[in-house]
């Protein structure tokens, strides 16, 4: 395995007995997820996924990668929340957040209708003029309104640039099985589809065509992606909090959400994975934040946010956790110059290389949290690499639902995600939301 649970950081806020008296509770979250007899079983497509993945669509999902490959200078990726954030976290982590301006021999990629700005929409297809482009619309219901937006204007550029036929070559859609207003259209206009499973809801779907088409698009290794999520799929198959360090994660945030720790802070030391970080608080956020419950979760890369929330974190409200994904080996090395004139004093790091600068810094931060009293976790990940993405995946997910049903929630539904939709549609005249937009409007003018 690439990834080591390391808790001796926790060790002077949660006494061992703390984790062994948890065993009873992970052990029947454990039955109620893998028995699938718990709140949200009808969708656990997820949890065995790694080894029961389709594979005849996989494989489409490599040919259609390498056509889109041969055939654009731009991707547009068109989705939102879980049929977003996966792609984008998996692109940067892998290649990098600069993946477009670097040079490659794949397409640069963009995303949108993941936000209502017309700044943004401006800006994408600003990047697309003069160049060949090709897009992939991401939505399991096929009815949110955001992408729907932005698929609109994109479905014209392509028609309008490539007429009818043209565009219905460069469009791909990821979406339902079955059901919904874009598969229908799809079926009508002849796209090529790809399928998210029923029983696999959109924050869990970075493993299915949902991610993985963009992702093999950007030329990263899916085959070594799936291997690793398989690995970590057969390590985690014991319910015991003393040998399944997936489950002890979940044990331990429990633990320290009881003791009123109800922010947890994922930290990193590297930008590429500020975007993970995003589609992590999504996993986690909307799986557990409801019933007036949850751990919010909250991001930082560090050393950048030792400068501006760290301080927070040293010394502000005790109400903080940490998970720090300690990354070994990021591929990447640089040694620190001599200046003959030392006019910064930093001499003594001349030679140095700038990873061990970085490990010092993580060591020192830990311990310095700590001693502020923030339990720290830490999550030691070997390698960049395909494979130990994949089973870092898999560990969130995994973690994320038993951890759920030791808070006592349904990990798998997101009820709280409709109220500003109805709010929004409402205010926005769609039809039969009249008397809810008169009492809105009427709350609106006297607040
Ligand atoms: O995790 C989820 O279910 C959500 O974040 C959805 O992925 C998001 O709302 C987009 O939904 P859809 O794929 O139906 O457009």
């Amino acid at each position: 395995m690439s990834l080591k649970l390391n808790d001796k950081y926790v060790s002077s806020f949660i006494a061992s007995h703390e984790i062994s008296q948890m065993q009873s509770q992970v052990t029947a979250a454990d039955k109620m997820l893998r028995e699938k007899s718990g709140p949200g079983n009808a969708f656990l497509g997820w949890l065995d996924l790694p080894e029961n993945y389709d594979k005849a669509e996989f494989e489409r999902v490599k040919v259609a990668a390498e056509k889109i490959k041969n055939t654009c200078d731009v991707l547009i990726v068109i989705g939102i929340g879980g049929s977003y954030l996966g792609a984008r976290a998996v692109i940067e982590f892998l290649k990098s957040p600069y993946y477009n301006q670097l040079p490659k021999n794949t397409p640069d990629i963009y995303f949108a209708g993941n936000v209502i700005s017309a700044d943004a929409l401006n800006e994408v297809l600003a990047l697309c003029e003069g160049r060949d482009v090709c897009v992939n619309v991401i939505s399991k219901s096929g009815t949110t309104t955001e992408p729907a937006i932005a698929f609109r204007v994109f479905r014209k550029l392509l028609e309008n640039k490539y007429g009818k036929d043209g565009a219905r070559e460069r469009i791909f859609v990821t979406t339902d099985k079955a059901r919904g207003t874009l598969k229908q259209f799809s079926t009508d206009e002849g796209y090529q589809t790809f399928v998210i499973p029923d029983d696999v809801g959109g924050r869990f779907s970075v493993l299915t065509s949902c991610g993985l088409l963009p992702i093999a698009v950007a030329g990263i290794d899916i085959d070594q992606m799936m291997d690793g999520a398989r690995a970590a799929y057969k390590a985690y198959q014991t319910a015991d909090v003393e040998k399944n360090p997936c489950y002890r994660y979940a044990a331990i945030r429990n633990i320290l959400y009881r003791k009123g720790k109800s922010v947890e802070v994922l930290a990193s030391y590297e930008p590429f994975m500020a975007l993970f970080s995003e589609w992590w608080k999504q996993l986690y956020g909307e799986s557990e934040g409801k019933d007036q419950r949850g751990i919010f979760p909250a991001s930082v890369v560090f050393s950048t946010d030792l400068h501006s929330l760290g301080q927070y974190i040293q010394d502000g409200s005790r109400m903080l956790f940490e998970t720090v994904i300690d990354l070994a080996d990021t591929g990447a090395s640089f040694e620190i110059p001599n200046d003959p004139a030392n006019i910064d004093s930093l001499n003594f790091l001349s030679g140095m290389d700038l990873n061990m600068v970085k490990k010092r810094a993580m060591e020192g931060t830990i311990l310095a949290h700590v001693d502020g009293g923030v339990p720290n976790i830490v999550l030691e990940v070997s390698e960049r690499s395909a494979f130990a993405l994949g089973e870092l995946i898999y560990f969130f997910e995994l973690a994320c639902a038993i951890s759920g049903y030791l808070l006592g929630v349904n990990p798998f539904d997101q009820p709280g995600v409709e109220s500003y939709k109805k709010n929004m549609f409402a205010l926005l005249g769609k039809p039969g939301y009249d008397d809810l937009r008169s009492s809105l409007e009427e709350r609106l003018k006297n607040s």
